[in-house]
This record gives structure tokens, C-alpha cells and sequence, in this order.
């Protein structure tokens, strides 16, 4: 099973930076563009909220670590948060005006982008068989999120080059041996709002996707953080 909520980045208010910890504030300082600040603090305000409901916890006081897979070093690579019992696996993307996150008991990745966003598609990063599929820019965003997913699920991101990954639909053909076999994992595409495509990779088969807006959680959030502290569980029925 695997949550995905997802959030648009307006409508994460300012206040709700008070769920960030000085850790992540250092973060968000050193993010020189605005925009990327804005989609920075509602990525985390909504895995705050929804870890934080998971693990009934306070949001804001989840800590997180980075463990980069690939060299080891602490201050990058896939988030991890700190717990003492049953560790959920998460991941986050954000693009445009959307922030993405999946929350699961297994390894996840997740990514997204703007399917009308009509950059150039990056044609090294595709395989011939690859390439023949992509007949426009979304189908280009759509199969480069299945990869990225893939490459965000095992924490190495884009230190592996995405021409490594070949993906047919939501089928993975190859990928890096020592990344495991391909049938050792399952990518689903996401509903989302349009004009975004997104999808989730997970270690293992048969998963099941729970797609959720996070707008109600965030809403709820922001109330509360206007009228009192920050209570330990803030999520509700949605
Ligand atoms: C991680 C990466 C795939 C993100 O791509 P992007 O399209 O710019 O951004 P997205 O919105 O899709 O995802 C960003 C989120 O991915 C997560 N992330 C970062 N590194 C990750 C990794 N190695 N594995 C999984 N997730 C990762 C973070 O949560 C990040 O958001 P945050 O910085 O706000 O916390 C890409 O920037 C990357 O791989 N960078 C590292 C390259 C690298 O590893 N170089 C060599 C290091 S030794």
C-alpha cells in the first residue's frame, strides 16, 4: 500500500512554516528563488502533517535525516524520518504549482512534472525503444517521472543516469544489476490535477495507491496554527 497526497503550493500558507525545524529553515534560506521556497515549504508542511498523523507524532517535532545511497554523505540525498518503532519509507516532488508526496511501508520514489511545461524532452536519457514512444513533450514527462520515481524509490536520485532505467508503459524493462531485477518493483502513474503527470515506483509487486488532495489536512493545519499550538494530531477524516 502507498499514500500519495498532494498539495498545490499556494494553497500552503506562510504561517505553516512553523512546522519547519531549524534544520529545515537553514534549508529554505539557502533556496535563492522564491518560487522554489514556496514549493520547498509545501512539500514539507504536508509530509510534517501526514507523517506526522501516521506516526502520531507532532509535526513539528519530526526530525529527518538525508542518506545519499550513493556516496553516504548526510546533507543530501533521500530524506529519511527519525523513529523508534517501523520506519515508513517516503518521498517527495514538486513542480510548478504542486507538491507530491508518497508515504509507504516499503522502499518509494515519486516524482512529477508539468506535461505542458514543453521543454526539450532530453533524448540521452531514452533508449531507441523509448524514444519511439515518445511521439510529444507529455508523454516525454510522463515516462521521465516513472524513472525518476524509480530512481528516488532507491535513494540514488540522478547520480544513476536515466538512460540506465528503460521503461515500456508502466512496465520496467532494465535497469543498473545493482540496483536489483526489474520485476523486484512495481511503478504506477498518478492521478493529478492537470496539467501534471506524475508517478510512484516501489520495491515489490501488486501495489495498491491510495491518491488523496491535501488541501483539507493543509486547511485544517492552518486554522489550528491561527488559533492555538500546534496540536499533536491535526489530520481528521478528510
Ligand atoms: C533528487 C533529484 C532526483 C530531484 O530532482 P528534481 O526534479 O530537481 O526535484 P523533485 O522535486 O523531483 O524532488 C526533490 C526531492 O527529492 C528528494 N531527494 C533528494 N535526493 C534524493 C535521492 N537521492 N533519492 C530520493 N529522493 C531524493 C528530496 O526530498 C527533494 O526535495 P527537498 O530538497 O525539498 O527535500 C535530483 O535533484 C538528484 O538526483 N540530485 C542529486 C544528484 C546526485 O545524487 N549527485 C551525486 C551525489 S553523490
Amino acid at each position: 500500500m502507498a499514500d500519495v497526497w498532494h498539495v498545490g503550493v499556494d494553497q500552503v500558507p506562510e504561517s505553516l512554516a512553523v512546522l519547519l525545524d531549524e534544520r529545515d529553515r537553514a534549508r529554505r534560506r539557502q533556496i535563492a528563488v522564491p518560487a522554489d521556497r514556496s514549493r520547498f515549504l509545501a512539500a514539507w508542511v504536508l509530509a510534517r502533517l501526514v507523517l506526522g498523523e501516521k506516526l502520531g507524532r507532532e509535526p513539528a517535532a519530526l526530525s529527518f535525516r538525508r542518506a545519499c545511497a550513493h556516496c553516504g554523505d548526510p546533507t543530501h540525498g533521500k530524506p529519511v524520518v527519525e523513529t523508534d518503532g517501523p520506519r515508513p519509507d517516503f518521498s517527495l516532488a514538486h513542480s510548478g504549482g504542486l507538491a507530491v508526496l508518497v508515504v509507504s511501508d516499503r522502499a518509494v520514489g515519486v516524482d512529477v512534472e508539468d506535461a505542458t511545461a514543453r521543454e526539450q524532452p532530453l533524448a540521452p536519457a531514452l533508449s531507441a525503444r523509448e524514444r519511439a514512444n515518445c511521439r510529444s513533450y507529455a508523454d516525454f514527462a510522463r515516462l521521465w517521472t516513472r524513472k525518476e520515481a524509480l530512481l528516488k524509490a532507491v535513494g540514488k536520485g540522478l547520480a544513476v543516469h536515466p538512460r540506465h532505467i528503460e521503461v515500456l508503459g508502466t512496465t520496467l524493462l532494465a535497469l543498473p544489476a545493482a540496483l536489483g531485477r526489474p520485476e523486484d518493483y512495481t511503478l504506477r502513474d498518478l492521478p493529478l490535477p492537470a496539467p501534471y503527470v506524475g508517478s510512484v515506483a516501489a520495491l515489490g509487486s501488486r501495489l495498491s495507491l491510495s491518491v488523496r488532495s491535501g488541501e483539507s489536512l493543509v486547511g485544517r493545519a492552518a486554522q489550528a496554527c491561527g488559533t492555538r499550538s500546534i496540536p499533536a494530531r491535526i489530520a481528521g477524516p478528510e
